[in-house]
């Protein structure tokens, strides 16, 4: 067992960077996926455990908090917990808190990779994906020194009623959205979202890519398609797709990713 471990959900990449970075920073880390069922429940043994997460619909992804309920941290472990969005961190970190309490978070923003939403420069402050990127890193820096001195938080993570209400509606949202993807003739039947895909929603019939409705809204299936095959709704053909510049499909089709 490595020292330190890291549970990353991440759909664009981004939460999966930061990851990468944290870890960096703090060595001997073993960075479990929780795109699917985590490969590794029982970390018992590591020193510091941690979370990252991004912020979908005001919370955290629905399987971050089922997948949590599964794992087993010693009470002497030190636990954090990072959400990134593009905005507003939602409730997340303090759902997340009440199933494994958390001795450290932190909050950061980045890209919108919610492209039917938003373009996916809209995030506060506003920034390119260039600065956003640069910004993100420098917080890894901080966020990784903070958690090597095993700093605590003295306030409970944010709970903002708000936030809370639309991510109760948020699974009624995202099955309706869910039927609006659309897969034009660009698809050349790679299996890149196929294979991708955390729900296994994706098939290919005839050459070509079919998408269900059991989708979590990751994005990543329509964010990372080399051929911009994918839409949702009428307006993502019209902005610019966007995924993190240091996460690849493959990257985000990891299991366990231990950095040294
Ligand atoms: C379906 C969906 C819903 C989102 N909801 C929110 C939200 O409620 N508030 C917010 O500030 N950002 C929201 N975002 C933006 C992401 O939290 C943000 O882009 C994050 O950096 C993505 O991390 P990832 O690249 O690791 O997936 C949403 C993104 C997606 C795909
Ligand atoms: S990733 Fe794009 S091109 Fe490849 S099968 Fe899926 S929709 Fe088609
Ligand atoms: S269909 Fe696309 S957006 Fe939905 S869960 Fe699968 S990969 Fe993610």
């Amino acid at each position: 067992m490595s020292e330190n471990v890291i549970f990353c959900y991440s759909g664009t990449g981004n939460c999966l960077d930061m990851a990468k970075n944290i870890a960096r920073y703090l060595g001997d880390t073993d960075i479990i996926m929780m795109r699917s069922a985590p490969v590794k429940t029982d970390v018992r043994d590591a020193k510091r455990v941690g979370f990252i997460f991004p912020c979908h619909g005001g919370g955290a992804p629905v399987d971050v908090l089922d997948y949590a309920k599964t794992i087993q941290v010693s009470p002497d472990s030190y636990t954090f917990g990072v959400s990134q969005s593009a905005s507003y961190p939602g409730t997340g970190l303090a759902e997340l808190d009440k199933i494994i309490p958390l001795d450290y978070w932190r909050t950061v923003t980045h890209q919108c990779s919610c492209i039917w939403l938003f373009p996916h420069t809209m995030m506060v402050p506003p920034m390119n994906a260039e600065q956003a990127q640069a910004r993100s890193e420098k917080l890894a820096q901080l966020i990784g020194a903070e958690v090597c001195a095993k700093t605590l938080t003295a306030k409970k993570p944010p709970k903002n009623p708000l936030n809370a209400a639309e991510n109760a509606a948020w699974p009624v949202i995202v099955k309706k959205k869910a039927a609006g993807f659309a897969v034009s003739d660009a698809c050349v039947g790679c299996g890149q979202c196929v294979r991708l895909c955390p729900r296994g929603n994706i098939r290919l019939e005839n050459g070509r890519a079919v998408i269900g409705t059991n989708c979590i809204q990751c994005l990543g299936c329509l964010q990372y398609c080399p051929t911009s095959a994918i839409s949702l709704g009428s307006v993502t053909d019209k902005r610019e797709h966007y995924h993190n510049v240091h996460v690849s499909a493959a990257d985000l089709m990891e299991t366990l990713i231990h950095i040294d």
